[in-house]
């Protein structure tokens, strides 16, 4: 099949070398004349373990191509995917939807042929049923269907969990569209995964629902490990004894800083957003945005008390500012909150991240980067863990208490054992772990 992609971002690029690599013909198209230019130099705009050699591949073997060019991109197309960024729109929450819309039109406007439009950008109830209309106003001599097929893959595992789903949603409501999906996904189905098909409405709030699902199960683990430390138990072992619990399941059962990254902050607040409009309030969801942004403050008060009370003067030696591992990405990350916050209280910042300092450094105004981790903790009065890069797992512990100038380790991932930190000196401070 000859499949396009609009965007490639860390959903567009991944989608379509992966489509590639399925044997699809698959053209890429982005407004981002840079992306355009550094993809087709052999280069990846972004940081996604394995994506380098997926789109080499893809490319050698003549199935992928890359182009700034609309009307060449959606040339003899059978499926075109919307896969543009749907940010939160300033000022009130809602899901901009102006990328998407401007991205159909363009769509409908150079088709040469029968195809369907294929919304996998996060869009809420009601987009495919307007890119109908943007369809029918532009009104090209061609079928032109709409399906809603919704993605989950995530950053950092983004061509595992695009290849090896737990299933693939789609919203149709045309038998074209439907035989047109279930031919782009035919390598998947013929490997068991579940294809699921539904009305567009379906779709769309399924993607809304999973993500705000996740963001609350992670809310309530904060929560709990919060609790862990009042009543001196240790949140490692209840997620651990209720994630047996297959009802439960132990997946997305570890406390941290609060959620970040591009989704979960902009999806839960546009789930709320389409709830007030239709009148049918997700109390649930509510509550755990409002313990998100309240958890990341509560992470500063957490540092300042590990330093004695005051940070003023002081330098913090920070491992990790993306929101999680294996990712450049740095939208919504804690990071951002904490260490602003530490910065207005007089703290000096040195911070060090594997992937992350391009888009970190214009971002986080006044931090000094480091090249490695024993560099940006050399004479801090304490070191803080937000994101559990792998290369922060293995630490050589003495040289990092050799360089500190104050014992001083604050685990905001738990990637340590309290035991071992006290064993080798360390004042040591964890989350849920009294
Ligand atoms: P991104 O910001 O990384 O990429 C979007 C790309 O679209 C950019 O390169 C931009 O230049 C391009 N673009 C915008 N308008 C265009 C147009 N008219 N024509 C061509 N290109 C255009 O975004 P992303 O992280 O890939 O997310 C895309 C969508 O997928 C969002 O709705 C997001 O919520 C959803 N999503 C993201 C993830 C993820 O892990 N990042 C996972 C699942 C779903
Ligand atoms: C998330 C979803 O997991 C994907 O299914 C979805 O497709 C994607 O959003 C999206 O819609 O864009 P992603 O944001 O890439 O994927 O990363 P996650 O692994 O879900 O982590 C999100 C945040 O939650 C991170 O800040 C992470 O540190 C935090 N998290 C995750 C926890 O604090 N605890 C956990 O147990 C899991």
């Amino acid at each position: 099949m000859r499949l396009t992609m609009i965007g490639t971002g860390y959903v567009g690029l991944v989608s379509g070398a992966c489509f590639s690599e399925f044997g699809h013909h698959v053209t890429c198209v982005d407004i981002n004349p840079e992306r355009i230019d550094t993809l087709n130099a052999g280069g990846i705009p972004i940081f996604e373990p394995g994506l380098d050699d997926l789109v080499k591949r893809s490319v050698s073997a003549g199935r992928l191509k890359f182009t700034t060019d609309i009307k060449e991109g959606v040339d003899g197309a059978d499926a075109v995917f919307i896969a543009v960024g749907t940010p939160s729109r300033r000022g009130d929450g809602h899901a901009d939807l102006s990328y998407v819309y401007e991205a159909a039109r363009q769509i409908a406007s150079n088709v040469t042929g029968p195809c369907v439009i294929v919304n996998k950008s996060t869009v809420p109830v009601g987009t495919a049923r307007a890119v109908e209309k943007i369809v029918a106003e532009v009104a090209p001599p061609h079928q032109v269907e709409i399906a809603s097929n919704p993605e989950f893959l995530r950053e950092g595992s983004a061509i595992n969990d695009f290849t090896h789903p737990d299933r693939v949603v789609v919203g149709v409501n045309s038998d074209f569209a439907r035989q047109t999906m279930r031919e782009v996904y035919r390598p998947l189905f013929l490997r068991e995964t579940p294809i699921f098909f539904t009305g567009w409405e379906s779709a769309e709030l399924i993607k809304y629902a999973a993500n705000s699902f996740l963001a609350v199960k992670i809310g309530f683990i904060n929560e709990i490990a919060d609790l862990c430390e009042k009543v001196g138990g240790d949140v490692k072992d209840v997620a651990k004894g209720i994630g047996m619990d297959r009802r439960i399941g132990d997946k997305f059962l570890n406390p941290g800083p609060g959620y970040g990254g591009s989704c979960f902050p902009k999806d839960t607040l546009a789930l709320l957003k389409t709830a007030e409009d239709y009148e049918a309030p997700v109390t649930i969801v509510t509550a755990t945005v409002d313990a998100n942004n309240n958890r990341k403050h509560a992470m500063v008060d957490r540092v300042v008390n590990a330093c004695g009370g005051n940070v003023s003067g002081k330098t913090i030696g920070i491992l990790g500012l993306t929101f999680k591992p294996n990712t450049d990405d740095m939208r919504d990350s804690p990071s951002l909150e904490i260490i602003p916050a530490l910065q207005k209280l007089g703290a000096k910042i040195r911070a060090y991240d594997p992937e992350g300092r391009h888009q970190a450094e214009p971002m986080l105004p006044g931090v000094e980067f480091a090249d490695g981790a024993y560099e940006a903790v050399e004479g801090a009065a304490a070191v803080v863990l937000i994101t559990e890069w792998n290369e922060f797992r293995a630490l050589d512990l003495r040289r990092i208490k050799a360089n500190l100038a104050e014992p001083v380790f604050v685990d905001l991932r738990n990637v340590y054992i309290p035991s071992e930190m006290r064993e080798l000196g360390f004042t040591y401070s964890s989350i849920g772990r009294s």
